[in-house]
């Protein structure tokens, strides 16, 4: 469903992706792990077609991000790790208006606003205006738009970055009764939430990939021995580590 081949983005002087290659499977959920400036956002922008790369190319459902962008675009939807929401309107306004551009009309676009905002929990909030919102909120409202129009593909940056601890149990099991039916690449610096969602996992730092595969994968690959299973933990730092030196 969604293939990277040799992926690279400079900003400048800055290489933020270099020669990334990776393919996720239809029905797949791929956590994409770094620290700070790893460049997950930066593959995610690619992905979604917000930014061209630089060499490389990428598809998502078949279609070229940079030949095809408006065919990938709809199959995709994208939670961007700056939710860019108009604050001058209400979130049952604004969740209307993504719907109407996604196309959606009539009883599919109440049966869909009205599953988006059970299952983001917007209930509450239905009504008020988006600038009164807290940060939580707004992310809530971040992840209803990208997943309004049922996409395919889910592209979700950090989606449970500014929520509490409740949400963010609600949030991870919303992404994982998801992936029945979609493709979905989420990114995160919380080991834990990438173990517990992930089917497969990327671990990316300084825009090269130093290893991908399942949990038990990483485990091999790690090579830690001595006893009982490593940690995410300790298998990020050792890649990481093993990268530098
Ligand atoms: N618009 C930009 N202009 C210049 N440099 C940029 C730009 N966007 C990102 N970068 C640089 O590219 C690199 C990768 O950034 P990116 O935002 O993709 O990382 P990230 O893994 O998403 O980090 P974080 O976990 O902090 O969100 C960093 O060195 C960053 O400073
Ligand atoms: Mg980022």
């Amino acid at each position: 469903m969604i293939n990277v081949q040799n992926i690279s983005m400079q900003y400048g002087p800055t290489l933020a992706l270099d020669q990334v290659s990776f393919t996720v499977k239809q029905g797949e959920i791929l956590g994409l792990l770094g620290p700070n400036g790893a460049g997950k956002s930066t593959l995610m922008k690619i992905l979604t077609t917000f930014i061209c790369p630089l060499s490389g190319s990428a598809k998502v459902g078949g279609f070229d991000v940079v030949e095809h962008p408006l065919k990938a675009r709809e199959l995709v939807g994208y939670l961007p790790e700056t939710v860019p929401l108009y604050s001058d309107m209400r979130v049952d306004e604004y969740i209307t208006f993504v719907a109407e551009a996604r196309g959606l009309a009539g009883k599919k676009l109440e049966e869909r606003t009205n599953y988006v905002r059970e299952a983001c929990g917007l209930t509450p909030v239905w009504k008020h205006g988006i600038n009164e919102l807290s940060k939580g909120f707004r992310q809530r409202v971040g992840i209803a738009q990208a997943i309004i129009h049922d996409p395919k593909v889910l592209i979700l940056d950090e989606p449970t970055n500014g929520l509490d601890p409740l949400q963010i149990i609600g949030i991870r099991k919303l992404i994982r009764g998801m992936a029945q039916s979609k493709t979905i690449i989420f990114s995160s610096h919380i080991l834990q939430e990438v173990e517990a969602i992930a089917d497969r996992i990327v671990i990316i730092h300084e825009g090269r990939i130093v290893a991908q595969g399942t949990r038990d994968e990483l485990t091999t690959l790690g090579g830690i021995t001595g006893g009982k299973k490593p940690s995410l933990e300790e298998l990020f730092i050792s890649f990481l580590s093993a990268k530098k030196g």
